[in-house]
């Protein structure tokens, strides 16, 4: 099992939601948290707490979609430490709606983040690793990254290619001394739902659509680290997300009328027809 006492961890979108739980547990386990997020501000808050409740947190701004900000990030850590143990590459957005009315220029502002992002904040990390011999890459995906999507196609692209990028690292890696890892989570409660724009039909009314029951962020986050200590190659929770990749693994057509009736009443909410 591993401890986390001592150990360097990088978090990014630490700011909110499931990345700054993750950062305030891992702070609570003895670990140095840096605290990476495009909202410095409140990364500064989440890591002097961490440090006022006896922790060690340090803030950094970064930009994942900037390949120099998330290498300076690494080697800033290297620097400072002279180690990393740990690389949660976490920070995500999600921009909603029908491809038919999601232009480019939103395809490439979630690919940006949410793949380019993971890729950055893994190759950077993944050669500081096999230098050292040690590390443990943790990438956020979501159960979309697992199973289709409708309304959300952007996100569930680049998290389908998280797990593909995690997954076949994970071979590459284990002979070098590196555990990978890909997290695949339902809905947890976080800023996400308000902070993604849903393209042509009203926001709540399309966020009320969601049914199941969103896990809370800290639960989530220990969650997330029991499958990291276990080393599982991909991490699912809670018990219906497990449940339902399961059936779509099965036969993807037992998903189809949930799916088409996702899809008819989103519908019924667009503004401009
Ligand atoms: P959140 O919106 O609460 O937090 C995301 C954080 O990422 C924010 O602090 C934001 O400032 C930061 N961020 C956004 N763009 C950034 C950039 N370019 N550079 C650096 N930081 C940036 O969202 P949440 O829910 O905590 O999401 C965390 C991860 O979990 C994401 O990858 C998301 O896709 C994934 N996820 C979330 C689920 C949910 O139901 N909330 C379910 C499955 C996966």
């Amino acid at each position: 099992m591993a401890n986390y006492k001592d150990k360097v961890a990088i978090v990014t979108g630490g700011s909110s939601g499931i990345g700054r739980a993750l950062c305030e547990e891992l702070g609570r386990r003895g670990a140095t948290v840096i605290v990476a997020d495009k909202n410095d501000k409140y990364a500064v808050k989440i890591a002097s707490g961490i440090t006022k409740t006896g922790g060690r947190g340090t803030a950094i701004r970064v930009d994942v979609s900037k390949e120099e900000e998330v290498q300076r990030l690494i080697n800033g850590a290297a620097a400072e430490y002279g180690r990393l143990d740990y690389m949660f590459n976490n920070a995500g957005i999600s921009v909603g709606g029908e491809v038919r009315d999601i232009s480019t220029e939103h395809w490439r502002r979630v690919i940006g983040v949410n793949l380019w992002g993971v890729i950055y904040g893994t190759t950077a990390a993944y050669s500081l690793m096999v230098k050292q011999g040690f590390g443990q890459i943790v990438n956020t995906s979501s159960l979309t990254g697992l199973i289709c999507s409708p309304m959300n196609a952007p996100y569930a692209t680049t998290k389908h290619a998280v797990v593909g990028l995690s997954t076949s690292l994970r071979a590459e890696a284990a002979g070098l001394g590196v555990k990978v890892n890909v997290v695949c989570p339902g809905y947890i409660r976080t800023g996400i739902f308000d902070a993604s724009p849903v393209l042509n039909v009203d926001h709540d009314k399309a966020v009320a659509l969601i049914r199941f029951k969103m896990m809370d962020a800290a639960e989530a986050a220990r969650v997330m680290l029991r499958g990291v200590e276990r080393n599982k190659a991909i991490i699912t929770f809670p018990l219906y997300a497990r449940l339902v990749w399961w059936i779509y693994r099965l036969n993807q057509i037992f998903l189809l009328p949930s799916g088409r009736k996702m899809v008819k009443d989103f519908r019924s909410f667009r503004i401009k027809k």
